[in-house]
């Protein structure tokens, strides 16, 4: 069955104070599969995101995990679902009242049961995998973005997600700390971990990614191989997109 969807997104809209914000989006991710999400500010690519796990509501449509439909209306079934696909936000979301391997550890007792010393060495797996081992006891505050943005990864992963959703991973990372955060979602990239990506690394994609999913006014404009949309001579919107954040980023002097 390796043709089969693992995350199945039909026909998804959302309109927000009566303003079409998603228009029908659909996309169907594999096993294995990454999926990047690019496009214009304000194209809805958080809002799609979110709607996958109806942390937002969408107004109509479907999603299937592994061809299952997922039924917010059951709140078992949502949690589940949750459970099962892992998200991870610019802005990291840690708990800052805990440290780094409490964050990691309190769904694994809460959520999946685990005891005290099944969940301390499921976590510290987990932080160690990010290369954050050495800084199990350190509490948000007292990591790096790139460190909290790995946590949060270790804590997502602990899960055992089918799919990994991460909205702009590394846009609120200071430029040096990027690197150490796309490592850990390369790594995940190959070991077949399938996840759909917003990001502007159109680079870092470019090398990593199945399938752009170019999202302008709430639809996917334009889906294909980084390396067609990216193609000298092509004029793809991703190519002329891309080609204005890399002189934005020149501008700037990196
Ligand atoms: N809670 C909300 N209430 C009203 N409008 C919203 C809400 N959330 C998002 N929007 C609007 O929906 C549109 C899509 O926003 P969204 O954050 O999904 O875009 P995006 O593609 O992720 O942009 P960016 O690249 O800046 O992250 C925007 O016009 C935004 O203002
Ligand atoms: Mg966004």
């Amino acid at each position: 069955m390796s043709d089969f969807a693992v995350l199945r997104v039909e026909h998804i809209t959302k309109a927000f104070g009566g303003q079409p914000i998603l228009k029908g989006v659909s996309l169907e991710l594999f096993p294995g599969n990454l999926k990047v999400l690019i496009g214009p500010s304000g194209g809805g690519k958080s809002t799609l995101l979110q709607c996958i796990n109806h942390l937002i509501p969408p107004d109509s449509g479907q999603v299937y995990l592994e061809g299952e439909r997922l039924n917010p209306a059951s709140k078992q079934n949502l949690r589940s679902f949750r459970r099962q696909v892992g998200m991870i936000f610019q802005d990291f979301n840690l708990f800052e009242h805990l440290s780094a391997l409490d964050n990691v550890r309190v769904a694994l007792g809460l959520v999946r049961g685990f005891s005290k010393a099944q969940a301390t060495e499921r976590a510290m797996a987990e932080l160690t995998r990010v290369g954050l081992q050495s800084r199990a006891g350190h509490y948000p505050a007292q990591l790096s973005g790139g460190q909290k943005q790995r946590v949060s990864v270790a804590r997502a992963l602990a899960m055992d997600p089918k799919v990994m959703l991460l909205d702009e991973p590394t846009s609120a990372l200071d430029p040096e700390l990027i690197g150490e955060v796309l490592a850990v979602i390369r790594d995940l990239a190959t070991l077949g971990m399938p996840m759909i990506m917003a990001t502007h690394q159109i680079g870092f994609a470019a090398s990593l990614a199945d399938e752009f999913l170019f999202m302008d006014h709430g639809v996917i404009v334009e889906h294909g191989s980084p390396a067609d949309l990216l193609a000298k001579g092509s004029e793809s919107r991703t190519r002329a997109f891309s080609a204005k954040i890399s002189e934005l980023t020149c501008e700037m002097g990196e």
